[in-house]
């Protein structure tokens, strides 16, 4: 499979271009700088040239799958939120449509379901993680849209909760892992259509992914 991968340059994204690597996908990693290739292509990715608030012109072009792992950080305002995270991302979704570019893996968040749930300082984010996987939903996309809880720098376990026993009880997982669910839920059509929050467990991703469904 041929997968566009954005937010390929760190965190969560970069696992998933090493992940998907190890599985011998062809990966095409969106970089906003010439010089961020190398790192990429010494993995075995190639690169792309494209900006979530800029140029996004032939990105999509011949993939079979984009998974969406780039934000605007937590560091940044509200307006960098709707401008990056929000119509960044509807802006892919949009050329995934027009390009006819089915399958997209959406890195969402917990609590995006019921923004309100969310602390004040982080509202805004999660409407905005709200409204773009509404909008993926409705866009007619082959999706499977993550949510998963804390994002942790930390080696991968393997293992995983999908679900929460209490949407308030966040949890946290290693980004590792979050990315080796986004690769197998894209081998695994059974999780087209599925939504689902995601934290660290004991059950093994390889006999978790078949029992996401989402149709
Ligand atoms: N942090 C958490 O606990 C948490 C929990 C649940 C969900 N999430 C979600 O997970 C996402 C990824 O977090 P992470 O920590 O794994 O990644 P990260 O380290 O924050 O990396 C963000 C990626 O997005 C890219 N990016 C930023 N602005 C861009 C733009 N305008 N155009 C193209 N690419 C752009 C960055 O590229 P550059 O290197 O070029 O800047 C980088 O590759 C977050 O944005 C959030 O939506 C986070």
């Amino acid at each position: 499979m041929r997968v566009l991968v954005i937010g390929s340059t760190r965190g969560t994204g970069n696992a998933l271009v090493r992940d998907l690597l190890g599985r011998e996908h062809e990966v095409r990693a969106m970089i906003r700088d010439e010089q961020q290739a190398s790192a990429l292509t010494d993995l075995g990715a190639t690169t792309v040239l494209g900006d979530l608030e800029g140029d996004l012109d032939g990105i999509v072009d011949g993939v079979d799958a984009v998974a969406f792992c780039a934000g605007s950080g937590s560091k940044t305002g509200p307006d960098a939120t709707l401008r990056v995270d929000l119509h960044g991302a509807v802006r892919v979704i949009d050329r995934c449509v027009d390009a006819g570019v089915r399958r997209f893996v959406m890195l969402s968040a917990i609590s995006a379901d019921d923004p309100l749930r969310g602390d004040e300082r982080i509202r805004h984010y999660l409407a905005a993680m709200h409204a773009r996987d509404r909008i993926l939903q409705a866009s007619g996309l082959d999706a499977t849209i993550v949510r998963p809880g804390g994002l942790l720098h930390e080696p991968g376990t393997g293992r995983v909760q999908v679900g929460v026993p209490r949407l308030d009880e966040r949890g946290t997982i290693p980004r590792e892992d979050v990315a080796a669910v986004m690769a197998t839920c894209l081998e695994d059509d059974r999780s087209i259509g599925a939504v689902f929050e995601l934290i660290s467990g004991d059950t093994p991703i390889v006999d978790v992914v078949p029992t996401i469904t989402g149709r």
